[in-house]
């Protein structure tokens, strides 16, 4: 299980230093997190706070991660950040594909694949991002528009190990919105998105790379999402921006591994 705060342009230095200070010694006292145990944690912050929280955060079981990445080795690409860049200052984790993303900055499902492709080489772990809007929902094509962006995304990708990758369901209308899937839509999507990884990777492989829940996901609603036999893990967004809150959400995820294991 995976619980990841992507925190999108929000806390300055200061800030970031302070959350990420409260939540080192909050999840010191959460049993099971950790990269041995049965919950990672992750946090996602601005490029320009990496460095100085992988600093804070080293050792704590709590890695890091980035928001987008460009997929070329190097070059002239004015406002980019490179793979081996990414690596060098301590990420494990890079989100690609969010939908803000594909929203307001064009991204294709040909970008996340080359960028997807391009993280593993650095041998970070890409948490790609799937979600249909709500249009597609009501007319009922959500698995349409996310078996594609799988398909797509997910391209000539091989895996020697579950843990080389991660998904993350987030439905359009649910992020930021306060709506949450319910539980049962949730479900559903992710036992749709584990058959395509099956499909795609076979099923030690398939079946055990996590899929996380995201969108407007919080401590009220976290258990009862994690319960899910296909949802294994959250992307949070403005929970995340609070320690208690994320901490809430960790805890829920430990307590929904435990009962589980
Ligand atoms: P939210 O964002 O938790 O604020 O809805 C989730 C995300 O966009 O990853």
């Amino acid at each position: 299980m995976l619980v990841a705060g992507n925190w999108k342009m929000n806390l300055d230095l200061v800030a970031a230093r302070q959350l990420a200070s409260a939540l080192r010694s909050g999840v010191s006292g959460v049993d099971g997190v950790g990269p041995s145990g049965r919950v990672d944690v992750a946090v996602c912050p601005p490029f320009v706070n990496i460095d100085a929280l992988y600093g804070i955060l080293h050792g704590s079981g709590i890695r890091i991660g980035a928001q987008n990445m460009h997929s070329a080795d190097a070059g002239a690409y004015t406002g980019e950040i490179s793979a081996s860049m990414l690596r060098a200052v301590g990420c494990h984790y890079v989100i690609l594909g969010h939908s803000e993303r594909r929203e307001y900055f064009g991204e294709t499902d040909a970008d996340v694949q080359e960028k997807a492709i391009q993280a593993m080489n650095h041998r970070m772990v890409p948490i790609v991002c799937v979600g249909e809007r709500l249009d597609d929902r009501d007319a009922g094509r959500e698995e349409e528009i996310v078996g594609r962006q799988l398909n797509e995304g997910l391209k000539e990708m091989s895996l020697s190990g579950s843990r080389e990758l991660v998904i993350a369901y987030e439905p359009v209308w649910a992020i930021g919105t306060g709506r949450t899937a319910s539980p049962e839509q949730a479900q559903a999507m992710h036992a749709f998105i584990r058959s395509r990884l099956i499909s795609q990777f076979g099923d030690a492989i398939g079946g055990g790379v996590d899929i996380l829940y995201g969108g407007s996901m919080k401590p009220d609603n976290a258990a009862e999402l994690l319960a899910q036999p296909d949802v294994n893990g959250g992307l949070i967004g403005g929970a995340a921006l609070k320690a208690d809150a994320f901490l809430a959400i960790i805890k829920a995820a430990a307590e929904a591994t435990a009962e589980s294991a």
